[in-house]
């Protein structure tokens, strides 16, 4: 059997997909210790998980729990979610949309398959065209999402070192250059895997240069405003007509849920709903049918503001704690945690590369994620781009030490 190159293209194996493996089997085994600092998942916050069991309960006692499992919604969502939601966001930031500028999705990883090859790759006029990440290291889930070849453009950053071994990712705009090929701007704020929010007069560079080019600026807030809200720094949140904001419900605590949703002017919108249709036919309707009370009555933002925001501004501060405590010794550097749950730590001058690193913590039972293949188009050959890793600190904190001891034991040897 000889596969098309679609099926050449979405099953070669790829080094994201061979760490999702590695994380799944050690998950599997049971072991009792194991250091999980790798993957993406959101923190199990009890009393969040409370609040969505009790919503599940009411749809289930109210009768709405049979026409969220019953029916197929339309391909952009269910309506009354849609109106619910647009006029939550009018009312926290102003911005005059409707249900019309709401596209559900099966997640962000589903909005952006979608965005990205409506957007770019083969153009009707022969002409092929790209997504422009300007800010690499990008989300990795990015990287593979393309449906041609060499979807993907992105620039270095320029790197601002601050107070406390800490840096910062910023755009170089000196260098930056959007040419014809180019379809969209797309970045994550806050970033995954960095925990950088880009910031308010970076972003309005951004859109001032997607203007210009007649372009649009994706913006993925999976961890961002209003919902979950994971964000440490004073960032605004924007929206017209030429941004396509993706938000998530993952990052709330419902990744299972599989809800991405899409803002964006209507043209985007139709063309999603049309993709959606042919695709899956409709969204899932669980995350809309949870959430749909919890906005209504604004409890989203007790959810938001005091429930997650400071379970992991206490993760934070214990993950910042034991950076100081255990690597203090070391050419570690930390991205400045503005957002998001990562630590982004630049381990300058290592003499083995991120992707050893990981197999050696591996082989120890503590899982990170290598920060190579974060840095989607960018050369291999830049030093800076094997001295990273990234580290989820929304975990137990005993775990998370442990992890940090361990790290600590194999710097000594490779710094
Ligand atoms: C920045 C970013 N965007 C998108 C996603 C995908 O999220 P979803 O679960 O909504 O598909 C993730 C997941 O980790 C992410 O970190």
């Amino acid at each position: 059997m000889t596969f098309s190159k679609f099926g050449e293209k979405f099953t070669r194996r790829s080094g994201i997909g061979q760490l999702m493996v590695d994380l799944g089997k050690a998950n599997a085994s049971n072991h009792p210790d194991l250091y999980m600092l790798g993957g993406g998942n959101p923190a199990a916050i009890a009393d969040a998980q409370s609040l969505f069991q009790h919503e599940m309960e009411h749809l289930i006692q109210s009768g709405s729990f049979q026409s969220m499992l019953g029916l197929y919604d339309g391909p952009n969502g269910e309506q009354a979610f849609r109106d619910i939601l647009a006029g939550f966001l009018n009312q926290e930031f102003g911005w005059g949309i409707s249900a019309e500028n709401i596209c559900l999705t099966n997640g962000s990883q589903n909005s952006f398959f979608y965005l990205f090859n409506l957007l770019a790759g083969d153009m009707p006029d022969g002409s092929k065209k790209k997504i422009l990440f300007p800010l690499a290291p990008e989300y990795v889930g990015y990287a593979d999402a393309g449906l041609s070849e060499d979807m993907f453009a992105s620039y270095r950053p320029r790197i601002e070192h601050l107070e406390n071994r800490q840096f910062k990712y910023r755009v170089d705009f000196e260098h930056l250059e959007i040419g014809d090929d180019i379809a969209a701007i797309c970045l994550s704020r806050p970033t995954n895997p960095t925990g950088n929010v880009v910031t308010d007069r970076e972003l309005a560079n951004l859109k001032a240069l997607a203007e210009k080019n007649n372009i649009p600026l994706i913006i993925d807030n999976a961890y961002g405003q209003p919902f979950p809200n994971v964000i440490h720094s004073d960032a605004t949140l924007q929206w017209d007509d030429n941004t396509v904001l993706c938000m998530s419900l993952s990052k709330l605590g419902l990744p299972g849920a599989r809800t991405g949703i899409v803002i964006a002017n209507e043209k985007i919108t139709q063309a999603l709903g049309a993709l959606g249709g042919i695709i899956t036919l409709a969204p899932n309707s669980v995350g809309a049918a949870l959430l749909t009370r919890l906005i209504e009555t604004g409890e989203i933002n007790h959810l938001t503001q005091n429930i997650i925001k400071p379970h992991y501004n206490e993760c934070l501060a214990n993950a910042l704690s034991l950076f100081d405590q255990i690597l203090s010794d070391f050419p570690v550097h930390l991205h400045k945690p503005e957002g998001a749950f990562f630590m982004w730590l630049w381990i300058e001058g290592m003499k083995i590369s991120s992707q050893e690193l990981y197999q050696r913590l591996k082989a120890r039972n503590v899982f990170v994620i290598p920060g190579e293949e974060f840095f989607i188009d960018i050369d291999p050959t830049w030093k800076h781009t094997q001295e990273c890793i990234r580290i989820n600190y929304s975990q137990p904190k005993e775990k998370l030490k442990r992890g940090f001891e361990i790290l600590a034991q194999e710097l000594q040897k490779v710094t």
